[in-house]
């Protein structure tokens, strides 16, 4: 995916369906953790657990969205700069971390933004990471990176419970080529450690060999369980890009299957919430590569 020259436009349209329903996307999604925020503050070398950010950490956030990470991480006292490409997703990212001087926004996609003479002790993206150009953004992070720097890329994942309503759903999801699955599996899929595979196109598979990286960790973290009803599940999948770009129609009828499933079951859901990390540093100087 590049924004350079114009190819493969089908993917960028899709990487920039979320600004459509900005404001949707910003109730419906799930937040992070504050789990994260420690264990990636901690591996970066910057805070106790819980507490503000000690020592003079400075990061750079991609994909920012909405902000839903560029708040909690904010929130925390990092000095953030937070590049988002959409400006309708800036516009409510502006909104909301508007208390908190220390978070910087530039509206730019990865590929075309530029460091200047900045570089940066964390660079992290929250659910991004794989809408950024495959060609180019490891040695764009490893450039911007000060040496020893960490990198952080997560993503959440929402398992369902019950493999009966599991089942159902992901058939209504495969029938309508949504391709959410992913991310809203089968809660006891994720019951193991994270599997890095070429196929599932985890971070840890993609800097394996890359030695420029080092201390490289790959963490699933657990949030817990909660209910959720039929509304605000269908809330957050429709926010999801496979289901925004299908035909307003046929998005209608995708979600009425899924509700008339929920509603059969009781007309709610229980939801394990969990959130992959996977964290790299930059070598440090004198350390080759
Ligand atoms: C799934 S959303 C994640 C937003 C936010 N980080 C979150 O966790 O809610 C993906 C974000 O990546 C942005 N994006 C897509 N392509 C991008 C690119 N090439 N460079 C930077 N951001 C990009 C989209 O505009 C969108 O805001």
């Amino acid at each position: 995916m590049t924004f350079r020259d114009g190819e493969n436009r089908v993917a960028q349209e899709r990487a920039l369906v979320f600004g459509t329903t900005a404001e949707a996307y910003d109730a419906a999604r799930p937040t992070y953790p504050q789990a994260l925020v420690d264990t990636v503050l901690a591996y970066a070398g910057g805070a106790s657990a819980g507490g503000a950010v000690t020592g003079s950490l400075r990061a750079v956030e991609f994909g920012a969205g909405t902000g839903k990470a560029t708040a909690v991480f904010g929130g925390r006292g990092l000095p953030v700069l937070a590049v988002e490409p959409d400006p309708r997703m800036a516009e409510v990212l502006r909104r909301k971390v508007a208390a908190l001087p220390h978070v910087e926004i530039e509206v730019s996609c990865f590929e075309q933004w530029q460091p200047g003479g900045r570089r940066f002790d964390l660079a992290y993206a929250a659910q991004a990471w794989h809408w950024l150009d495959p060609e180019t953004r490891r040695d764009r992070v490893f450039d911007m990176l000060a040496p020893g720097g960490a990198l952080a890329l997560f993503w959440n994942l929402l398992g369902i419970v019950d493999p009966v309503v599991h089942r159902e759903l992901a058939a209504v999801d495969t029938a309508y080529g949504a391709g959410i699955l992913r991310v809203t599996g089968l809660a006891s899929d994720f019951d193991g450690e994270i599997e890095s595979t070429e196929e599932n196109g985890w971070a840890g598979w993609e800097f394996g060999a890359d030695e420029r990286f080092t201390d490289q960790r790959s963490v699933r973290l657990r949030n817990g369980v909660a209910r959720r009803g039929a509304d605000s599940w269908l809330a957050a999948v429709a926010t999801y890009s496979g289901v925004q770009i299908m035909e307003p129609e046929r998005r209608a009828e995708f979600l009425a299957e899924l509700r008339s499933c929920l509603d059969a079951h009781g007309g709610f859901l229980d939801i394990a919430w969990f959130t992959d990390l996977f964290v790299a540093r930059r070598v440090p100087a004198g350390a080759g590569a």
